[in-house]
C-alpha cells in the first residue's frame, strides 16, 4: 500500500488522535484505520494495552477451532488475530493490509478506545470482547512491556511511569476512560465485558461466557481443554502464543519476556505505600459513579 509508514527500527514517538495519545506512525496511517472495512461477521478483541489481550484472544481462537490445539498453532497470535491499527513493522504487514487479505470471519485486535473504533464496526453491528484488569496491575505490565518493547516510547523510570499512566499520557490515553467507555456501551452494542482478575479466578466460567458470547456450544471435556490450553503456565510454553517469534531486535528479552507473571497483585511489589496512597486518592476521583464490578482495587 502506498504512503504507509512503517517502523523505522527505534523508539517511536507519540502522535494524537482526537486527544488521545498513539504511536506516531499509528497517527500518520490513521486514515487507514479510520477507513477500515469491518464485515457483520468479524470479531473485535478489545482491551487497553496488558489487560489479557492475548489470553483472551487464544480462548476465542480455540472455541472458533472446537478446541483443535493444532488449528490453533497454525500461526502466531499477531498472524491469526491482527492488530487492526498496527503500521508495518517489517517483514509484517500492518494490521490494515493483513486483515484486507484475511478470509472471514476474522477476529480483530485493537486497543483504541471506544471513540476511536472505525464506525464501519458498529454499522455493521460486530460483536466485540472487551476484558479489562485492574489499573494498578495495568500500569505494571505495561512498564515491563515499554521497557522490553523497543517499539514503544522510552517508559523512563518507575515513578515517571507512573505517572503518566495516570495522567492519560501513556499510548491509548487514560485507563480510565478507556474502561468506562466500553463499559457504557456495553447494553447498546454487542459487547461482553470480561475482567481478568475474574478470568484467573474462575477460568472455566468464563470461557463459558466467551463461547456462548459467540454462540458455541462445545462438550464439557472441550471446555476444560480450552482453560487448559489458556492457563498461563500452557500457553507461556507455546511459541504460537507467546510472543517468541518476534525478534529481539523488537523485543528485547533480556529486560522481559512477553508472558512476564499473568498474576493478580504483582503491584504491590512494585508501588511504595505513598504512590499506592496517591494513585488511590486520584482513582477514586477518576472512577467515581462507575459501576463496573472491578472486584478490588487490591
Ligand atoms: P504480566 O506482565 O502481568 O505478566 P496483553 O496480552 O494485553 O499484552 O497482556 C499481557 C499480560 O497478560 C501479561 O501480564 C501476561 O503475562 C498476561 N497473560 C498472558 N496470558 C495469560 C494467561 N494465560 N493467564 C494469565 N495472564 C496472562
Amino acid at each position: 500500500m502506498e504512503n504507509v509508514k512503517s517502523w523505522e527500527g527505534s523508539r517511536c514517538s507519540f502522535g494524537q488522535v482526537k486527544g488521545v495519545p498513539l504511536l506516531e506512525p499509528t497517527v500518520q496511517n490513521w486514515e487507514l484505520v479510520e477507513n477500515f472495512r469491518a464485515q457483520p461477521d468479524d470479531l473485535l478483541i478489545a482491551t487497553y494495552p496488558k489487560a489479557g489481550t492475548t489470553w483472551t484472544q487464544e480462548i476465542v481462537d480455540l472455541i472458533l477451532n472446537d478446541g483443535d490445539a493444532e488449528k490453533c498453532r497454525r500461526a502466531p497470535t499477531h498472524k491469526r488475530m491482527p492488530f487492526l491499527e498496527m503500521f508495518p513493522v517489517p517483514p509484517l504487514e500492518s494490521g490494515v493490509s493483513q486483515l484486507d487479505k484475511m478470509p472471514s470471519p476474522r477476529v480483530i485486535k485493537t486497543h483504541l478506545p471506544i471513540q476511536l473504533v472505525p464506525q464501519s464496526f458498529w454499522d455493521n453491528n460486530c460483536k466485540v470482547i472487551y476484558m479489562a484488569r485492574n489499573a494498578k496491575d495495568s500500569v505494571v505490565s505495561y512498564f515491563y512491556f515499554d521497557r522490553m518493547n523497543r517499539i514503544q516510547p522510552d517508559p523512563g523510570p518507575w515513578d515517571q511511569y507512573l505517572h503518566k499512566f495516570m495522567h492519560g499520557q501513556l499510548c491509548c490515553g487514560y485507563w480510565c476512560d478507556h474502561v468506562k467507555g466500553y463499559w457504557r456501551e456495553k447494553e447498546t452494542k454487542r459487547i461482553l465485558y470480561l475482567l481478568y482478575e475474574d478470568m484467573k479466578e474462575n477460568p472455566r466460567d468464563e470461557v463459558i461466557r466467551v463461547m456462548r458470547f459467540l454462540e458455541h456450544s462445545l462438550p464439557d471435556d472441550i471446555i476444560d481443554r480450552i482453560t487448559e490450553l489458556t492457563s498461563f503456565s500452557t500457553m507461556k510454553e507455546n511459541p504460537m502464543a507467546n510472543y517468541s517469534t518476534i525478534p529481539d531486535s523488537v523485543f528485547d528479552r533480556s529486560v522481559s519476556t512477553f508472558m512476564r507473571k499473568g498474576e493478580v497483585g504483582d503491584w504491590l511489589n512494585h508501588f511504595s505505600p505513598e504512590e499506592s496512597r496517591l494513585f488511590d486518592e486520584h482513582y477514586e476521583k477518576m472512577m467515581s459513579g462507575t459501576s463496573i464490578p472491578f472486584r478490588t482495587q487490591l
